[in-house]
């Protein structure tokens, strides 16, 4: 088998296929779900069009099984600088090695998500095109790069491939379904009845400082109800979060362009004020190489062209602005409608579900920093931080709904021990995993790893650790302040200093998970993950690098970062 095939049920009346009809295998490779979306998408529409096909993660895909397939569609994401996600890591490994086998017979498409804030967009799915092309394979669509708002060309791209299959794969017969044999893990995520594109509209409860006031940092704990909603979340999940814009920044736009806060534009076929295209519609607390190309064709602005020239100094310029930024030095007369089209659309904000329902039942509660610092002479908020920690009162609504997270979920034997690493808001997941474990009356151990600037000042929700401390439920907490003495500890120190034991965890079994910034802390832990296999397992580098990807392909070393 090539894989473990994903939850499916076949429709009523389903036959399996027939003679030696094709099965387009589609592989995904999703760190926060997107990617599996599009791939479920894909399958449901080859599913309608009586083709067959194949859904795994990159994660339980063989490399070497490459060569025995003949019809292959890739979705993947890319992560952080061009990298690909952790499910991804092998596979796009192996096709870029000289181990990597010709695939001469293999048509194949490619569908790459990304951000185009990022400099090396798309990276991933870039490099699968590349690789299986070098390798014989052939293109049978050309290969589309999606940005954040990826949902309308990721439908039409599956749409199209469908179209472009229908020569070989028609042979089958209509009727033809895959039955995927085996393997149904039903993770039970629930079918969500709101969505991203129809939200819940849900009531902010309660929004709480939990810094000290004296710390660096400002992040809250937020609880928002979901009464009558019916929403079931699982520990792991995230929570979307549909945010407006401070209006004081759509203001401050009108004024700078010349434009009237009240005339008519068009967005994505909706027809509104200017000032509500700003506040619900548009990404003005980001900023992105696109809006500077058609703010300047629209302005004419010579400096703006300038700066574009050089490369790197424009990522520079725009790597600490938002979009009103560059507005406010570069102001000109630009028609709103122009102003709207050089715009993102508003894409709502992910946050980790720091609660379980066994514990808050209809409530969901989040950890969130509030962003806010002042630059260019300015203040300066984030998009959704701003909105849930400052410009929504309580009692106000807010749009959600729940974005199902597979790949980070506590063991389903309640015995296993857990690990859990979650520095900063790293945290809020495991506060959510710790209600569960208690509900569950969970008999695995479980440690925690948290670390933050100071002591007084940063223990998120420390009377909750201490109160799990003293009834067993968590059998030990490593903390890493790290400004509370001359020299940084931040929580990968504690792991080397507690090397002996972490390893000796992962041996009876335990499931690992490491929650928050992706850039460095991630990174950071799982070198000092490496140095401890070596060191306690007697391992070389390469067995060493060997059991962390054992561990995660057993799905017991999950990330949820950011
Ligand atoms: P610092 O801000 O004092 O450098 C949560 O943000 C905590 O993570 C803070 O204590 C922060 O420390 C720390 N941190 C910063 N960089 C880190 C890294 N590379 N690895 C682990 N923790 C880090």
């Amino acid at each position: 088998a090539s894989g473990q095939a994903l939850p499916q049920a076949p429709a009523a009346g389903a036959v399996a296929a027939v003679g030696d009809a094709p099965t387009l295998t589609i592989l995904f490779g999703s760190q926060t779900g997107n990617s599996k979306g599009v791939a479920q998408s894909l399958q449901a529409k080859m599913e309608a069009a009586g083709y067959t096909s194949k859904l795994v993660s990159m994660a339980d895909f063989k490399p070497r099984q490459i060569k025995n397939e003949t019809h292959l569609a890739i979705v993947a994401s890319t992560h952080g600088e061009g990298e690909p996600p952790d499910d991804a890591i092998e596979l796009h490994e192996f096709l870029g090695s000289k181990k990597a086998p010709k695939v001469e017979k293999l048509k194949y498409a490619v569908l790459s998500l990304g951000d185009s804030s990022y400099e090396f967009f798309c990276q991933t799915g870039k490099d699968f095109d590349e690789r299986l092309a070098k390798l014989g394979g052939k293109a049978v669509l050309s290969r589309v790069d999606c940005d954040v708002d990826y949902e309308a060309e990721a439908q039409a791209w599956c749409e199209k491939l469908i179209d472009t299959l229908k020569e070989d794969f028609t042979t089958q017969g209509s009727a033809a379904v895959a039955m995927q044999t085996g393997a149904a893990v039903s993770t039970g995520t629930a079918v969500q009845a709101y969505t991203k594109k129809a939200p819940f509209n849900a009531t902010l409860l309660t929004s709480q400082k939990i810094t000290g006031r004296d710390s660096v940092k400002d992040i809250r704990h937020i609880e928002i109800s979901l009464e009558d909603s019916g929403i079931a979340y699982q520990v792991g999940d995230a929570l979307g979060v549909w945010f407006k814009n401070d209006a004081s920044l759509a203001d401050d736009i009108i004024t700078l362009i010349q434009a009237s806060a009240d005339q008519s534009v068009d967005v994505g076929g909706q027809q509104m004020t200017f000032k509500e295209a700003l506040v619900q519609k548009l990404e003005l607390t980001l900023s992105y190489p696109g809006f500077v190309k058609a703010y300047q064709e629209a302005s004419q602005c010579e400096a703006l062209a300038t700066l574009m020239e050089d490369k790197a100094a424009f990522r520079e310029y725009l790597s600490d602005r938002q979009i009103v930024d560059i507005v406010r030095e570069h102001p000109h007369p630009v028609p709103a409608q122009r102003f709207v089209e050089a715009c993102r659309p508003l894409t709502p904000r992910l946050y980790s579900i720091a609660s379980s329902q066994a514990e808050v039942e209809d409530e969901v509660h989040l950890t969130i920093a509030h962003v806010e610092y002042d630059a260019f002479g300015k203040r300066h908020q984030g998009g959704a931080s701003g909105y849930l920690c400052e410009r929504l009162e309580e009692g106000g609504e807010v749009e959600v709904f729940v974005e199902p997270n597979d790949n980070f979920r506590l063991p389903e034997n309640t015995d296993t021990p857990v690990i859990m690493i979650g520095p900063g808001t790293g945290i809020a997941p495991f506060r959510a995993f710790m209600q569960e474990r208690d509900a569950q009356g969970a008999e695995g151990k479980n440690w925690l790893f948290f670390g933050n600037p100071n002591f007084t000042q940063d223990f998120l929700y420390q009377v909750e650790w201490q109160s799990y401390v003293k009834s067993g439920l968590l059998s030990k907490i490593s903390l890493a302040f790290s400004r509370d003495q001359k020299e940084k500890i931040y929580v990968q120190h504690r792991l080397l200093e507690e090397g002996k034991a972490v390893f000796e965890w992962l041996e009876e079994g335990a499931h690992l998970y490491v929650c928050g910034d992706a850039n460095h802390m991630a990174k950071d832990v799982e070198a000092a993950l490496l140095e401890i296999i070596k060191t306690h397992g007697g391992k070389d580098d390469q067995e060493a690098k060997a059991y962390l990807v054992g561990l995660r392909k057993a799905k017991r070393y999950q990330k949820d970062v950011y």
